[in-house]
Order: C-alpha cells, then structure tokens, then sequence
C-alpha cells in the first residue's frame, strides 16, 4: 500500500547512462567501469551511478557537487524530467519511473513544484498572473487561485508588487515570485535547481532566510542543489556530495564538515567557518550520570561559536552541556572550543591529528 502523501523521496541504486545504447552498457557500469572508459569504449556518459538516498519527508536535501558531477542529472529524476537508466525513485512509497504519462502528469502537477535558477517567469504576465500559472494549469478556479497566490506573494514580501512585470523586478525579486509560484502550488516537494545561484550574496542570504522561515511553518521535502557551501551548510538538514556521479559522502553540516570523506570534500570544507556548525555535543567530554550542574550551562545542540560567546560573557573557563530535557551530558572547555574551530593547518583542509586529539 501506498504511504500518505508527505512528500518522503528515496532514491534506490539509480543508474543513469546518457547514450542510444545506455541499457546495453548498465552491467558494465555496475561492475565497476568508470566514467572515462565508458566513455571512451563507447561513446556513453555516466550520468549517475548507483545513487542512493533518503530523504525523510519534510527536510531539506541538499545536493552539493563541482559543474558536472551530476546535480541537475540527479533532481531532474525525482520528477522523471529525467528517465534513468535502472533504480528506482520512490516518492511515499510510489515509483515515479514506473508511473504511467497520466500519474506522471498528475503527480508533477501535484505532488512536486520547481524553481529555477534563472527564474523561469513570462515576461508577459505580471507578478500576479505569472504567481497563479501553475494553479491556472491545475484548473483552480479562477477566485480562488488569486486569493492563494495573494497570500503567497506577500509571504515571500512582495506585497504590492502583483501587478509588477517581471523586467520592472530585481533578481531577488524574480526569484521570489518563482518561489511564490512554485509554493502556490501546495505540492509536498520543492526542487531547486541552483535556485539561488543568480543572484548576489546578500540577496542570496536574504532568501535562505526566506525559505528557511517559510519551511519552519509548511515543512516541505525540498530538495536543493547549490555549489555553495555555506548555502548549503545553513540550508541542508542533509548533504550529499556528488562527484562523477556518485555520492561520495552523506550526512549532516556536521559530519561533513568534522569528517570529510576524501580529499574532494575535504577541499570543499576547507574554508568554512566551523564554529557556526559543529555543535557543542560533538566537541564535550561526556559526563557519567549523577553529575550536578553548576554555573553556566548550555543546550547540546548549540553551536560552539555560541558557547564561546556565552563563556566569554561569563568570564569562565567551562560550561555544562545540557540535554533538551535539562540533564547535565557534558562539560567543555573554553580550550576545546578554541580547538574546535580552528580550521585547519593542513593543506588538504582535514583536521590536524593535535587537533582531533585534543577534542
Ligand atoms: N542530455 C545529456 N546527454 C549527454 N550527457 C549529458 C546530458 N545531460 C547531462 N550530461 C552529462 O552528465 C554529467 C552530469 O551533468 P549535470 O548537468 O547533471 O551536472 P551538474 O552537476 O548539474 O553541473 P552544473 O553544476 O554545471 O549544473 C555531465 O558529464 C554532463 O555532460
Ligand atoms: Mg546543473
């Protein structure tokens, strides 16, 4: 049977070859022949190979990767945009590759909504119109698909702007009416596609916020693909890092930036500013049970910039870490914090073993 309609996505051994005889070379693939030979023996590229993932319903996916690691191959499969090569695409439980022309309809109308880097608005219609198009495609009716896009353009602060034309609004602006648009939609998953990639950092913060706001309330299955790794960081409840079409590593900010799977992650987490993402949890001594808290303390899940914040505040030298039930798990250091957030002295951009010995 069929799970309810939550928007959860899993992504089981999906294989995409581009070429006329792309099945005729999948068992090649699965043992292992690589993207330079397929290539060269037969003309084929390797889109994906062997994709795993799982995306609860309701978090935000983020899928990281330099041009050509399979991004867009990727998010175009989840509403078949794309056909693959072998696996399957489960959306709550249903494959999408196995979906007739009419499901597929129904369920890219319905079940998933899309924003695209460049916008993707008709210059012809205004803020309003080109907000409601996808209802209008659905056949809502005509009162209520305004009074929804209405609501949705103010909430990503357009507000007064409906009647506004595409070439009379800034990129930010754009992009908030193809957020307004894809949201008017009330479909359970949202892609984007380098939605934000267009646009200037400060313009780009903006509409993290916007959406990170937004999804605290509706809570959709987003799947979001950047080259950006602080948008990714501040976005992605999960990442996962494609190269060559592969997943080469999954997890959280955390994990990825803690423990980079290889030099190619490594080189991405290099810069990053690691006390706004790991969390005091992953850098404090534990504590056997019965310890009693004194002075200060602070919740596991706060980020070590946090902690220091607070312990320089206080002038002390060490905090209790607390559990979101309030119980005492851990102590940490205003050293092992200091520790934690330094990046790195190597080149490859891994933590130093004096580092990771002294967490
Ligand atoms: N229709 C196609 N035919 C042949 N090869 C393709 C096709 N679409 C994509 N590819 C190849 O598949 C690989 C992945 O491309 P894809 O567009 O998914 O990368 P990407 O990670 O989205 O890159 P970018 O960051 O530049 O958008 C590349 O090697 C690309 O050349
Ligand atoms: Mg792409």
């Amino acid at each position: 049977m069929a799970e309810a309609r939550f928007g959860g996505i899993k992504i089981r051994h999906l294989y995409k070859i581009f070429g006329s005889q792309a099945a005729a070379h999948v068992d090649a693939v699965k043992k292992g022949m690589s993207k330079t030979e397929l290539n060269r023996l037969h003309g084929h590229v390797l889109g994906l190979r062997d994709i795993n993932i799982e995306i609860p319903s309701g978090c935000i996916q983020v899928i990281m990767g330099l041009s050509g690691s399979g991004k867009s191959t990727l998010i175009r499969h989840i509403n078949r945009l794309i056909d693959p090569t072998a696996g399957e695409v489960l959306v709550d439980g249903v494959d999408v590759v196995k979906m007739s022309e009419i499901e597929l309809r129904d369920f890219r109308r319905h079940q998933t909504a899309m924003v695209f880097q460049k916008f993707a608005l008709l210059p012809h219609r205004n803020v309003l119109d080109n907000t409601m198009f996808g209802l209008e495609v659905q056949g809502v009716e005509k009162t209520k698909a305004r009074d929804i896009a209405m609501r949705w353009i103010e909430r990503v602060g357009l507000k007064g702007f409906d009647e506004k034309y595409p070439n009379q609004l800034s990129g930010g602006m754009q992009q908030r009416v193809g957020l307004a648009r894809a949201l008017s939609n009330d479909a359970p998953v949202l892609l984007m596609d380098e939605a934000y990639s267009a646009l200037d950092p400060l313009i780009r913060t903006d509409m993290q916020t916007v959406l990170l706001d937004i999804q605290s309330e509706i809570k959709k299955t987003i799947v979001f693909i950047t080259h950006d790794l602080d948008e990714a960081l501040r976005l992605g409840d999960q990442i996962a890092i494609l190269r060559d079409g592969e997943v080469i590593q999954q997890g959280t900010s955390q994990d990825i930036v803690l423990r980079p799977a290889d030099d190619y992650v490594a080189n991405f987490v290099k810069e990053v500013n690691r006390g706004r993402v790991v969390q005091v949890e992953a850098v404090m001594q534990p504590l056997t049970t019965g310890y009693a808290s004194s002075g200060l303390t602070i919740a596991a899940s706060s980020t070590v910039e946090e902690a220091v914040r607070q312990l320089s505040k206080a002038e002390d030298s060490e905090v209790t870490v607390v559990s979101p039930s309030g119980q005492p798990v851990g102590v940490v250091t205003f050293r092992q914090l200091a520790c934690s957030m330094v990046n790195s002295d190597s080149e490859d951009g891994k933590p130093s073993p004096n580092l990771v010995a002294a967490l």
